[in-house]
């Protein structure tokens, strides 16, 4: 077992839910705000592992511990062992990142540059960002070894980035597919990717029933076609959506080289039928304007919470017993006349979701851009006939 660490995304929290869904027996730890720990395998296990998650950035193998503040020489020189070692080039080209290390000067990484060439060695040191170079330059020139001191609670942890997220790929799904409709929401790719990953940790099936009633263009559905998922249904009641849907999920099949024979249809959530009992139910609903007038926020949320209510008490006819739901459950933020934060949330609906049938299975996860007045929480719920009051 080799020791990694996982650069995680904007939301730590969400990434984090996420690695616990993907690795549920491996022990993860969480070494700053934006860095986990985890054992693996190998470099290959690793890679493997950023290929499958939505919300981790980087992952970085373990090289040096030091227990008490390195100075600049023990950088420099473990660092000049890595590099000399795995160079791939004659030429050694290699960044410098720092993390949890904010209270402290930044290292010369020009002075490791100009040891390697005392030591005989060319080299070319990529100046980008204290937090590191960005993921595409790694990916596209994979010669370029990136170095990566970590300051933790535990001591300083000296690293190589040795996986990085394919930011080709997820370009391609965001921009590239067949039809998008962005005056309506889309959903973030690397999100709906998390939420998937969230729902599969609830199901033994290798192909559970994944079913999405507020398709849009089809982007969850998309994911879990990057994961292998194959049973997939769609439905929404806009009849343009429901033609994008099955466009694109044909695009994506094609990427992957399978061919997918969807169950995608029109229809009110309230109203529709999969031909199947379903595992698990990923979903974000309509949540509203993105820029709510503050004055018509509760009726607003009135409309969601009856809009939700209704779906869930349709899906308790349509779940498996014991079948999961992954959702989106907008808060919206506003500011009153005196300037003050207010935040509306469906608090209400969410606890009354227990007669129901319906218990969250663990905490909602806040995901939100900073300026956003529609937040998104994603709630798991377990569905289980015998908690219906
Ligand atoms: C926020 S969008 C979902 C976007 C989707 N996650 C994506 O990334 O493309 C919400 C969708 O719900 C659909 N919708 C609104 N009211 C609905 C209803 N009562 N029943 C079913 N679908 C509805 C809208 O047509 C819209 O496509």
């Amino acid at each position: 077992m080799n020791t990694y660490y996982c650069l995680l995304g904007n939301t730590p929290l969400f990434s984090i839910a996420e690695l616990k869904a993907v690795l549920p027996l491996v022990r993860i730890e969480m070494l700053n705000d934006a860095v986990a720990q985890i054992d693996l395998a190998s470099d290959t296990e690793a890679t493997d592992l950023l290929d499958t998650l939505g919300g981790t950035i980087k992952i970085i193998r373990h090289i040096e511990h030091f227990e008490t503040k390195p100075d600049d020489e023990d950088i420099l020189l473990s660092s000049s062992k890595i590099l000399t070692r795995e160079k791939t080039k004659n030429k050694i080209s290699f960044g410098f990142s720092e993390m949890g290390r904010d209270h402290l000067p930044v290292f010369n990484a020009r002075s490791l540059k100009k040891h390697l060439q005392s030591l005989g060695y060319s080299a070319q040191f990529k100046d980008g960002p204290r937090t590191g170079l960005p993921a595409a330059l790694l990916l596209h020139k994979p010669h370029i070894q990136e170095i990566v001191l970590i300051g933790s609670n535990k001591g300083t942890i000296l690293g190589k980035t040795i996986a990085v997220q394919n930011i080709d790929a997820w370009t391609n799904v965001d921009r590239n597919k067949p039809y998008a409709d962005r005056k309506k929401g889309m959903l973030p790719p690397k999100v709906a990717r998390m939420m998937v990953n969230l729902a599969l940790a609830h199901t033994d099936e290798p192909q559970p029933a994944i079913y999405d009633p507020f398709c849009g263009s089809g982007t969850i559905l998309l994911e879990a076609i990057a994961l292998g998922k194959n049973n997939l249904i769609g439905s929404d009641l806009d009849l343009e959506a429901v033609r994008g849907t099955k466009e694109n999920v044909a695009w994506y099949a094609e990427q992957f080289e399978t061919t997918l024979t969807p169950e995608i249809k029109g229809g009110d959530v309230t109203k529709v039928n999969p031909s199947q009992k379903i595992d698990l139910l990923i979903t974000e609903p309509f949540l509203g304007k993105p820029k709510p007038n503050p004055a018509k926020v509760p009726f607003i949320l009135k409309g969601l919470e009856k809009l939700y209510r209704g779906a869930f008490r349709h899906w308790s006819k349509i779940l498996k017993d014991g079948a999961t739901v992954v959702i989106v459950i907008p808060s919206i933020v506003v500011q009153d006349k005196k300037g003050k934060t207010r935040i509306y949330t469906l608090e209400k609906l969410i606890d009354s979701l227990a007669s129901l049938g319906y218990t969250t299975s663990s905490e909602p996860i806040e995901y939100f851009r900073e300026q956003a007045i529609v937040r998104r929480n994603i709630y798991t719920f377990t569905y289980n006939t015998e908690n219906k009051a």
